[in-house]
Parts: C-alpha cells; sequence; structure tokens
C-alpha cells in the first residue's frame, strides 16, 4: 500500500545502542516490560523513579534504580513510560533542567509531544515506538521468542541518527521481530485517542452496554443478554484479527452474517458518524487533552465520578457471576 513502510529485524542493528545507556521513567505496564526486555538484549538500563516504593520494587528485579533527576543525568537515552497526564510536570521538574545536548527522547505514544505537553529543547533527538500492546503481553511474546508490533515516528533528528537509534531500540525490546510501522507522532497520536475512544474501548463498550440494556428490557434474562452480547466477544475478535472483517463473515453462520448486513445504517448511521466527526475534531484541536489536564490538575474529579457511574453498571455484576460460572 502506498506510503505504508514497515520494518523489521533485518532493518535495524542493536550495535547503533552499544555503550549507550538508557534511562527508563517508570516501572508500570510498558515500564517494566522494555526494561526487561532491553536488558535482555544486552543494553544497559537504568531506571529513573519517583518512589522508593517503585525503587524498591524495580531493585527487586535486578536493576539500579535512581531518582528521576540522577538517571536522566547519567542516560543517552531517556523513555517516557510514565502515565501521560505526568509528563509535563515531571518533564519540566525532574527531567529538562538535568538534560545535555545529544540525548534521546523516546515516547511510547505521540500525545505530550504533540499536544505541546512536552516542549523538548534544541539539541535532542525526540524519537517514538509505540507498542500495540499491554506490557505484560510484550514481556510473555518477547520471551517466547516473538515480538508486538508498534509504530514509531522522528519528531527531531538532531543527531543525524535518529532513526537508526528509534528502530535499534524498537528492536531491543523486541517489535521490529512483529514489524515496526512508520509514522508521525501526530497520526499515532490523534489515531489513538480516536481509535480507543470510538471504537476500541469507549464505542465498543457503549455498543455493548446499549445491546445488554436493551434486550434486558425486552425481557431476557441478564446473563442470557450477556452471555450473548459481551461473553463471546473475543471469539469474534479472534476471526477478524486472523482473517478481518469479511474472513470473519465467511466463518459464523448465515443467520448471524444475514442478519448483520440487514442492520446496516440502524445502529450506526449518518448521526453516529456525526458524532465520530465532531470527537475527531475536538481531539484534533486539543480540546479533548485540555480538558483531560485540567481534570487531572484539579485532582481528577470528572474522571473519578465516570469511572464511579461506569463500575456501578449491572452488566459489571452480570459480568462477574458468568465468569464465576465458566470453566476455563
Ligand atoms: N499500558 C499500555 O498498554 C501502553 C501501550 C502502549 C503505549 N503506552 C504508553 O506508555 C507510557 C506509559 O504507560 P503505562 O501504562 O506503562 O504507565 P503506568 O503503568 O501507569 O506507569 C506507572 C509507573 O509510572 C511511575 N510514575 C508515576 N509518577 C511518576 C513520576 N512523577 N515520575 C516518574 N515516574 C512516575 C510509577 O511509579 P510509582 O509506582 O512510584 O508511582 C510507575 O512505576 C504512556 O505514554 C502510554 O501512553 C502504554
Amino acid at each position: 500500500m502506498a506510503g505504508l513502510t514497515v520494518y523489521y529485524d533485518k532493518d535495524a542493528d542493536l550495535r547503533t545502542l552499544n555503550g549507550k545507556k538508557v534511562a527508563v521513567i517508570g516501572y508500570g505496564s510498558q515500564g517494566k516490560a522494555q526494561s526487561a526486555n532491553l536488558r535482555d538484549s544486552k543494553i544497559e538500563v537504568i531506571l529513573g523513579l519517583p518512589s522508593t516504593r517503585s525503587r524498591k520494587r524495580a531493585r527487586k528485579d535486578g536493576f539500579e534504580s535512581l531518582s528521576v533527576p540522577r538517571a536522566v543525568e547519567r542516560a543517552d537515552i531517556i523513555t517516557f513510560l510514565f502515565p501521560d497526564q505526568k509528563h509535563k510536570q515531571v518533564f519540566e521538574e525532574d527531567i529538562e533542567p538535568n538534560l545535555h545536548e545529544g540525548q534521546t527522547l523516546m515516547f511510547a505514544h505521540g500525545l505530550s509531544v504533540h499536544f505541546g505537553l512536552v516542549k523538548p529543547p534544541d539539541g535532542l533527538d525526540v524519537v517514538m515506538v509505540a507498542p500495540h500492546s499491554p506490557g505484560v503481553v510484550m514481556r510473555r511474546r518477547f520471551e517466547e521468542g516473538r515480538g508486538v508490533a508498534a509504530f514509531f515516528g522522528i519528531h527531531t533528528d538532531y543527531s543525524g541518527h535518529a532513526r537508526n537509534i528509534a528502530l535499534a531500540y524498537a528492536k531491543a525490546i523486541g517489535c521490529t521481530r512483529s514489524g515496526v510501522f512508520e509514522t508521525t507522532f501526530e497520526h499515532e497520536a490523534v489515531g489513538d485517542i480516536f481509535g480507543e475512544q470510538t471504537a476500541l474501548c469507549g464505542g465498543l463498550t457503549e455498543l455493548l452496554k446499549g445491546a445488554f440494556e436493551e434486550l434486558v428490557l425486552g425481557g431476557i434474562p441478564p446473563t442470557n443478554a450477556y452471555l450473548e452480547c459481551v461473553q463471546q466477544l473475543d471469539l469474534i475478535v479472534e476471526l477478524i484479527k486472523k482473517n478481518g472483517i469479511a474472513g470473519m463473515y465467511d466463518r459464523i453462520s448465515t443467520v448471524a452474517e444475514y442478519g448483520s448486513y440487514t442492520i446496516e445504517g440502524r445502529v450506526i448511521n449518518d448521526k453516529s458518524k456525526r458524532a465520530m466527526r465532531a470527537i475527531l475534531k475536538d481531539i484534533k484541536k486539543g480540546k479533548f487533552v485540555e480538558n483531560f489536564m485540567k481534570d487531572y490538575q484539579k485532582g481528577s474529579p470528572d474522571y473519578l465520578k465516570k469511572k464511579a457511574k461506569q463500575q456501578e453498571h449491572p452488566i459489571n455484576h452480570v459480568g462477574e457471576i458468568i465468569r464465576s460460572k465458566i470453566k476455563d
């Protein structure tokens, strides 16, 4: 496909990272997995962490762990693997004052750079390797000799080697085993936020809850509604992942396939697409990130209210019952 550039192991050279020290900032989902993969690829890793609690955890796993400022001072590559909403403050207070010319800032998501929360100074490479999976899956696959796909992008190539550094890093964490797709910080940030809101996380759960509610209102027992609308989701997702949407339709019953074609435009229609367009506009203009950051700076009251409402939905309780009854 025009414009699609994908890199694999053969396109990256781990020797690019010879003698370079990586400071991984954060030891959560991505931090733990990437640190372990880097170490197994013989790359020198130190952890930069804010609390004695997380430093202790990293030390227990055999890593040298320091405060964020000390780790930044000593590193050649600084990887941002802590929550995106904290990037601005940690960058301004702990990272920026300790940077020196020639270092590389490495991101796992384009959000904070594209939306201006982190404004990198001149004299640095700024790159992104954004894995398409949670850390535990990335680590498990790495140990199995496999990898997870990722996006990669170059924001600033100060050294003239930024591309080689980013690709070598992607190889060290296992992503070039699977495929690394070239993109920009903007496209990764906007696409990722829109995708998770309207399709993968927000859109999907709205659809599942809506279908569950209507079935229950229509007199079907909640447990049946859950089993029909939610519990079998992984089977369909697996078929789509392996065979595409058309391939999934080839593998389900004709009743399911024909029925799905007949409702086209009734659930997702022009109105829903206009809503998606408005959501995309808000994301592109930075309105979503601005609201997210404003709420975070106030202690996240809106986030916590919405989370509590989400947790109270009966679908969660019914799901617990179903999971307790099914033997895996
Ligand atoms: N999770 C994913 O599946 C995924 C996938 C692709 C990309 N990403 C991207 O990867 C990055 C990291 O996400 P994540 O989900 O791995 O984060 P996370 O698990 O929520 O990060 C938690 C870690 O961040 C540390 N941390 C908290 N405040 C900090 C501070 N002030 N300074 C330094 N470290 C701090 C925590 O230390 P304490 O325990 O001491 O608080 C903890 O070690 C993000 O940019 C995200 O968008 C995530």
